[in-house]
């Protein structure tokens, strides 16, 4: 009986341990260019890191790259030189502030952003060797809503929302989450509200997106943060520096470290949604 109730903790204590060694994976989109899409990948990126976290931040924005030049880091092979075979994915990761680290894309290649759905799956699975070594992934994409854009997203366990207060960002925002909804079968989405003049305005941005949501969609949707607009982002990108770091009490600064905080007690899913995912060996594959 005590061998039972031994072999019992054992598995419990095996099962939690996977649970803590597991990758949370956030995708970051948002349809509309120029929205924020990169600003809140690298900002959430340094407050999970300042918070602790090991954390691994993709451009997945293979045609225009621009992480590396956003944090002023050197790059000497990238995610075309890992596609042509010449190297593995740990070969290109490159250390960027507060020990987060970067997987950059290529800039100006224009077969990077042709690539096939198997070659997206191929770039999925690469990510699969790095799991020992991180705790949060976050996929900063393209705009747009194309093939790449949607895989990416799908392989994530959060997707994330950036949308501001532009007709166009609300619209290019109910089209990925429709596409995401219909074709792909996702059905949470998180939304950020960014570069909000009030809180009021990123609450009424929010219902405005919710509203043809809940009319058209069989989606749920939450708005996990309100970045206000604020100056001191945009210097910061000016000192290729993060504005969490460079002004660390500003307005938006306050706005991503809060969304950092609910990000690191978002559940990691203990099974895997039936498609591929980023890090699918940790998750228990549906029965077939
Ligand atoms: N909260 C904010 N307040 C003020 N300016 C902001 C804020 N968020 C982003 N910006 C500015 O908006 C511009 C676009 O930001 P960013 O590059 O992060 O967008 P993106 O969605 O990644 O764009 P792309 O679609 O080109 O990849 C940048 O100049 C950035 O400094
Ligand atoms: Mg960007």
């Amino acid at each position: 009986m005590n061998n039972i109730n031994q072999l019992g903790d054992q598995a419990n204590g095996l099962r939690n341990m996977k649970k803590d060694d597991k990758v949370k994976v956030i995708a970051v989109t948002g349809g509309k260019g120029g929205v924020g899409k990169s600003n809140v990948s690298l900002n959430l990126a340094v407050s999970l890191a300042q918070k602790g976290k090991r954390v691994l931040v993709f451009d997945a924005d293979l045609g225009l790259a621009n992480l590396d030049v956003m944090l002023g880091v050197r790059v000497t092979k990238n995610l075309s030189h890992l596609l042509a075979g010449e190297c593995e994915l740990q070969d290109i990761l490159v250390k960027g502030p507060f020990g987060i680290t970067i997987v950059p894309a290529t800039s100006g290649t224009k077969n990077m952003v042709e690539l096939t759905p198997n070659e997206h799956a191929g770039l999925i699975r690469a990510f699969s060797e790095l799991e020992q070594q991180f705790d949060v992934l976050i996929v900063d994409t393209a705009a747009g809503i194309s093939d790449m854009v949607l895989s990416f997203a799908r392989a994530a366990q959060d997707v994330l929302v950036v949308v501001c207060d532009e007709p166009t960002s609300i619209t290019d925002a109910y089209a990925l989450i429709k596409v995401l909804n219909r074709e792909y079968g996702l059905f949470r989405f998180k939304i950020v509200a960014n570069m909000v003049r009030s809180l009021r305005e990123g609450q009424e941005l929010f219902a405005k997106l919710s509203k043809v949501s809940d009319r058209f969609l069989d989606v749920a949707i939450e708005l996990v943060a309100i970045v206000p607009f604020d100056e001191n982002v945009r210097k910061a990108v000016r000192k290729q520096k993060t504005v969490v770091d460079a002004f660390p009490k500003s307005p938006a600064s306050i706005a991503f470290k809060t969304l950092a905080n609910r990000a690191a007690n978002w559940p990691v899913p203990d099974t895997a949604g039936g498609h591929l995912e980023f890090f699918i060996e940790q998750l228990i594959l549906p029965e077939a």
